[in-house]
């Protein structure tokens, strides 16, 4: 009796056991990822996913030959029922194999190693008549400066398609290293506290890319999102131009008050009003922050909830250390300051 409930028992763990598996296995088939770096929209992202490519056919055929190998081996030469054991025969220090299986592997890392140092080298080239943008990481969000044109915007950069962009990646002295991936674009860079980085990134189609920190910065690493818009550069333009437009601020406004004597004007700059320039704890750039789809690391969408929800007490919202100067504080503000701040926002455009 007590057999038989063992044996269910184990019987039911062992159905568990493989249909967690076939859930991770058919997870590997699923398509159209936002995140999907075997869905490249880019020339660089696609030699990246080629390569992958290359690499895979040759490790399966490599897996195949010698799984293969010890199957037959295991069933040829398994001893049957009833047979007695018998010793097995010792290949030790036969020198003909131990050249054969030294020179066999590094004659197929010396393959891939030709594509795998043209394609870094193919990438790293520095791009002519590139779009230059400074991407600054921050625990925990991104700043994009596009040097050139003059725009600086938070989390959301917009490029135009078939056209290269070209990044320089840097973290301020006293942050910590984060790691800048748009997998559809192009492959990771580290972004390194007084460091410059480089990478180039474009877009062939018009569309929205997911991306985020791909290197540990603390509390809300996995909150440090960040997305690409592709535009047709006719329509990127017309973007360029409302950035450059100045902000529009009611200064008789209640939220206009606010901001500036609840001190977010100490983090945060609206360009074209005596905010310009931010403080001295860098925040986000919010002259036109109701272009934005979203906020705090592209981690929520930008609704007047949200942003309720965030100035009432953004730690809830996102991890972070406001006291040690990493991330938005707690201002203590009122349901009817939270009202017209958001407000205030939401006429950022
Ligand atoms: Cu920044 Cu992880």
């Amino acid at each position: 009796m007590r057999d038989a409930v063992t044996t269910n028992k184990q019987r039911r763990l062992r159905a568990g056991v493989f249909i967690a598996l076939l859930a991770l296995v058919l997870a590997a088939c699923g398509t159209g990822g936002a995140q999907d770096s075997l869905s490249p929209a880019s020339e660089r992202a696609t030699s990246i996913d080629g390569l992958f490519r290359f690499t895979l056919i040759i490790a399966a055929v490599v897996f195949v030959l010698v799984q293969g190998a010890i199957i037959y081996t295991a069933i040829k030469f398994r001893r049957k029922k009833g047979e007695e054991p018998r010793p097995v025969k010792q290949i030790h220090g036969n020198t003909k194999l131990e050249i054969a299986w030294t020179v066999a592997p590094a004659l197929i890392l010396a393959g891939l190693a030709v594509p795998t140092v043209q394609t870094i080298f193919e990438n790293a080239e520095k791009p002519v008549d590139a779009i230059e943008i400074t991407v600054t990481g921050h625990q925990w969000w991104w700043e994009y400066e596009y040097t050139d044109l003059g725009v600086v915007t938070a989390n959301e950069m917009h490029i135009p398609i078939g056209k290269d962009i070209a990044l320089t990646l840097t973290a301020d002295v006293g942050d910590v290293i984060h790691s800048f991936w748009v997998p559809r674009l192009s492959g990771k860079r580290d972004v390194v506290p007084g460091h410059v980085n480089t990478l180039t990134i474009s877009a062939d189609e018009v569309n929205l890319f997911l991306g985020q920190c791909a290197e540990f910065c603390g509390l809300s690493h996995a909150n440090m999102r960040l997305r690409v818009y592709s535009h047709e550069p006719a329509d990127f333009d017309a973007w360029v131009e409302s950035q450059l437009a100045p902000a529009t601020v009611d200064e008789e406004s209640e939220g206009w008050e606010l901001f500036v004597n609840k001190g977010c004007t100490a983090c945060h700059a609206i360009n074209g009003t005596e905010a310009e320039g931010g403080g001295l704890n860098p925040g986000p750039n919010l002259t036109h922050f109701a272009q934005r789809d979203t906020f705090a690391g592209a981690l929520y969408d930008s609704t007047t909830e949200n942003l309720s929800d965030w100035l009432a007490n953004p730690s809830e919202m996102k991890a972070m250390r406001p006291d040690l100067n990493r991330g938005m504080p707690n201002l203590g503000l009122s349901d009817e300051e939270i009202a017209a701040l958001v407000t205030f926002l939401q006429g950022l455009s």
